[in-house]
């Protein structure tokens, strides 16, 4: 798994708000939306590409159009939700699959309460999106299904990831194609298995229900 995290001031800046506990839950999904987009840079940079031949009003010039089959960008509900405009705000002919997938906060493991992905993934590039990387099960689950569907490799974008998390799901992925990128990477996980210094529950954040 290649593993790639953020070095940017604006990113930086733009965590240290999302992180602050007093930012508000309006504050918090705009600043999530636009730090997918900057992390969308590097996490499309194998994006699959044909050469395409256009017309400029000068000459005739040869440039690249995004590959068929269309990159495939999966939101796991609820909180990869809050990073779904902002990726497909540069990838906006993608088609878009999804998955609800819960961690139950007693055990830590994940369960997934919904899917809704083509069949047949062969083929396909993905794109994962979950704001938080904690103990890898939600994301290695989430990785997994796609691969059994035949997606030929996989991109998770996760805006926060503990060592401990980044290590399961290197693991449990080991074989396929798969990077990881996150805006940073923090110090571990706490008893509760949250991410510290973190930012608290994202979903809970994203929408309001703390
Ligand atoms: C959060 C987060 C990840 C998961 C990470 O979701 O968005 O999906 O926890 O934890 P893990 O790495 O230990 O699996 P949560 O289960 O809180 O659901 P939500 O998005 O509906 O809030
Ligand atoms: N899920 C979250 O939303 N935050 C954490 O710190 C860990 C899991």
């Amino acid at each position: 798994m290649r593993v790639h995290v953020a070095d940017h001031p604006l990113i930086t800046h733009k965590l240290t708000v999302l992180r602050d506990r007093d930012t508000p839950s309006p504050t918090f999904r705009a600043l999530t939306n636009e730090l997918m987009t900057l992390l969308a840079y590097e996490a499309t940079r194998n994006v699959r590409v044909v050469e395409k031949r256009i017309e400029t009003p000068v000459t005739s010039t040869v440039g690249v159009a995004i590959a068929e089959p269309r990159p495939l960008v999966v939101p796991i509900l609820r909180a990869g939700l809050g990073m779904l405009d902002g990726l497909m705000q540069l990838l906006p002919t993608a088609e878009v699959g999804f998955l609800g997938m819960a961690r139950n906060e007693e055990t830590l493991q994940p369960y997934t309460y919904a899917e809704r992905l083509p069949d047949d993934l062969s083929d396909r590039q993905c794109f994962v999106l979950d704001p938080m990387l904690a103990t890898g099960g939600s994301l290695a689950a989430a990785i997994h299904f796609l691969f059994d569907r035949g997606a030929v490799d996989v991109t998770a974008i996760c805006i926060l990831g503990a060592p401990e998390g980044i290590e399961r799901v290197e693991r449990e992925v080991e074989g396929h194609d798969v990077t990881l990128v996150l805006g940073a990477l923090d110090e571990r996980l706490n008893e509760q298995g949250y991410i510290v210094p973190g930012l608290g529950d994202a979903g809970d954040r994203l929408y309001g229900t703390v």
